[in-house]
């Protein structure tokens, strides 16, 4: 059953969030000369029909294309930055996310225990530090795999699952990105993914690849932010910074419509809530829950 509406958006967590927000229907541009505006806000060069039918190499593959090797589309997506920049953005990370963790918790434990009936396989997508293994990784003979491109985020995320109680051996760090997951066809019981569409190239990609590594009826359990309502000073504020939120924040954007992505991926079923933080300030609101493949 896919909940439409914010009527319908019940959160089947019981987190008491504010009232959940309407997530807006995408804007489609009928202009043919202009590249159709992308669900951040902006148009892009890259990707329009005019620049993929003059650079063809550069475009990404169509939705039809098979699975491409995730080691090429890693390369191609997320080539890696400056060992400095890659190395500053994990210790940032480690370091600053703390207030905002602490502010989430409540959101994280009432999602997160519904993976320890969830099956042993869990592939947590953009695992960055790792600050959501304490959640999960503890649940008995669970085997993760930890995705993400900047090779830095290997040392923290192991160190978490270590001190979550997970054994060395049941964690695998997969230097990757989620546009093609190196992970087999309906191989996962659920896929964990936080903050993270907001970096990837493609999301509606990204999306597919979860669908695909899931196994029949696994999980995809998501908490992202999203762009504040049109016209609010927040989604302008938002769009402003946008630039200079990518260059600091490895490629982040901050007006995306992720939740409206997400339901129209076409899951099985899926609870889909909105939520505001106190200590996310543009990167607020955010949409959290599950879906079901
Ligand atoms: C804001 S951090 C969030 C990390 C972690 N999930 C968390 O909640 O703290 C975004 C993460 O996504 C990773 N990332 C960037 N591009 C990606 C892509 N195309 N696919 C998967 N992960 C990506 C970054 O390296 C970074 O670790």
């Amino acid at each position: 059953m896919q909940q439409q509406g914010a009527a319908a958006l019940t959160p089947a967590t019981g987190l008491g969030s504010r009232p959940s927000l309407t997530v807006k229907t995408s804007r489609v541009c009928t202009t043919a000369a202009l590249p159709p505006l992308c669900r951040c806000g902006r148009r892009h060069l890259i990707g329009s029909t005019t620049a993929t039918a003059l650079l063809p190499l550069l475009a990404l593959p169509s939705p039809a294309a098979s699975p491409v090797d995730p080691e090429v589309m890693l390369e191609r997506v997320h080539p890696a930055r400056p060992e400095w920049y890659e190395k500053f953005y994990a210790t940032a990370m480690d370091k600053f996310m703390k207030p905002y963790e602490a502010e989430i918790a409540q959101y994280k434990s009432k999602l997160f225990s519904q993976l320890m009936t969830a099956g042993k396989n869990i592939l947590e997508l953009g695992v960055g530090t790792g600050p959501n293994l304490k959640y999960y990784a503890n649940a008995d003979g669970v085997n993760i795999v930890g995705v993400d491109p900047n090779k830095h985020m290997e040392e923290y995320a192991r160190a978490a699952a270590v001190s979550a109680g997970l054994p060395p051996s049941n964690f695998t760090f997969r230097r990757g990105v989620g546009e093609a997951l190196p992970a087999e066809d309906n191989s996962m019981d659920a896929v964990v993914g936080t903050l993270v569409m907001c970096s990837v190239s493609d999301v509606e990609m990204a999306l597919r690849e979860i669908k695909r590594v899931l196994k029949p009826g696994g999980l995809y359990i998501f908490i992202e932010h999203v762009a504040a309502p049109d016209g609010s000073f927040l989604r302008f504020v938002q769009g402003a910074l946008n630039p200079l939120q990518q260059f600091v924040s490895d490629g982040c954007h901050l007006t995306r419509e992720t939740g409206e992505i997400i339901r129209e991926a076409g899951f099985s079923s899926l609870d889909l809530n909105t939520t505001r933080l106190s200590t996310a300030f543009i990167l607020s609101p955010h949409v959290y829950g599950v879906a079901c493949k």
